[in-house]
């Protein structure tokens, strides 16, 4: 049965939208997705200048736009701020995509651990604690979207991001779980898993980037998946299956396979 006929909301047809990680890459592009007259978009982000970027190519597009300057590992904060913006206007989509990469340089076997301990706060943490708000008000009235940024590195342990990997088969875990346990109280959750998309996180990064593609291209896959409701957006999908096999041949062949690719990410201070 259509989403339509069962009275369910489709992402096209969302008046009041909620994006983390909104001052830049997928997410700022999805935000400018949803922009429209008639269209309340709140933006979470914690770049003061560029989140305002953002909020002005929304507005410009006839959106009524609400910043939030919010780092997204701060549980309570970020929960009292999503609370006030659902009681001014009730959310129709949350999509947390809020992410921060990193993984090991050239010369070193392991990642930084205090960075490693920060991508898991941000990309599994900062998940939850986007989505615990924006579900506590979706199931009161029975409807909305959630959809959460997750990797083709959540398929497979990869050995030069160990942390990011964790971190992002903790999101789709997490996720499925909450996908399941929502569906028939009417909230569609979907799970997004790009290929190599050219935003900040991976610009400086030294790596085969397969079937890269533009920010923009990438948000109009995601769209045009997410009104249709769908519950797993992974593309390209020829990358999709090639990750697939990753994890059905022995495990030894895939690892050799993995430390002959050459990867550097650059250091950060984060
Ligand atoms: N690019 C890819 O190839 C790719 C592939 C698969 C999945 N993804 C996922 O897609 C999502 C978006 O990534 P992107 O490629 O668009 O990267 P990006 O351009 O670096 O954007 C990351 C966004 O996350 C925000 N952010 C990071 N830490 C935050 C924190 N603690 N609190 C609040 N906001 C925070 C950043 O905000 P500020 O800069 O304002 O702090 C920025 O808006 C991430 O979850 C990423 O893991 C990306």
């Amino acid at each position: 049965m259509s989403d339509r006929r069962q009275g369910r909301l489709t992402s096209r047809q969302a008046r009041s939208v909620l994006i983390t990680g909104a001052s830049s890459g997928i997410g700022r592009g999805l935000a400018a997705s949803y922009a429209a007259p008639g269209v309340r978009v709140a933006l979470i982000g914690r770049n003061a200048e560029r989140l305002a970027d953002t909020a002005a190519q929304c507005e410009a597009q006839g959106a009524t736009v609400t910043c939030g300057l919010h780092d997204v590992r701060d549980r309570a904060e970020l929960a009292a701020w999503i609370r006030a913006i659902d009681d001014e206007c009730p959310l129709d989509v949350a999509i947390a995509s809020a992410g921060l990469g990193g993984g090991r340089n050239f010369g070193r076997l392991l990642e930084d651990p205090d960075r490693a301990r920060a991508i898991i706060a941000t990309n599994l943490a900062g998940t939850m604690n986007t989505l615990d708000p924006v579900v506590e008000r979706m199931l009161m009235r029975g409807r909305g979207q959630i959809a959460v940024l997750g990797s083709f590195s959540a398929l497979r342990g990869l050995p030069y991001c160990p942390a990011y990997g964790a971190s992002k088969a903790g999101v789709h875990a997490y996720a499925e779980g909450l996908r399941a346990a929502l569906a028939a109280h009417g909230i569609r959750v979907t799970i997004i898993v790009p290929g190599f998309v050219a935003t900040a996180m991976n610009r400086d990064t030294t790596s085969p980037k397969p079937l890269l593609m533009p920010v923009d291209r990438a948000v109009r896959v995601i769209r045009r998946r997410l009104d249709r409701g769908a519950r797993l957006i992974a593309f390209p999908r020829v990358l999709y299956w090639g990750a697939l096999l990753g994890r059905l041949l022995p495990a030894p062949w895939t690892d050799r396979m993995l430390t002959c690719i050459e990867v550097d990410v650059p250091d950060s201070a984060e």
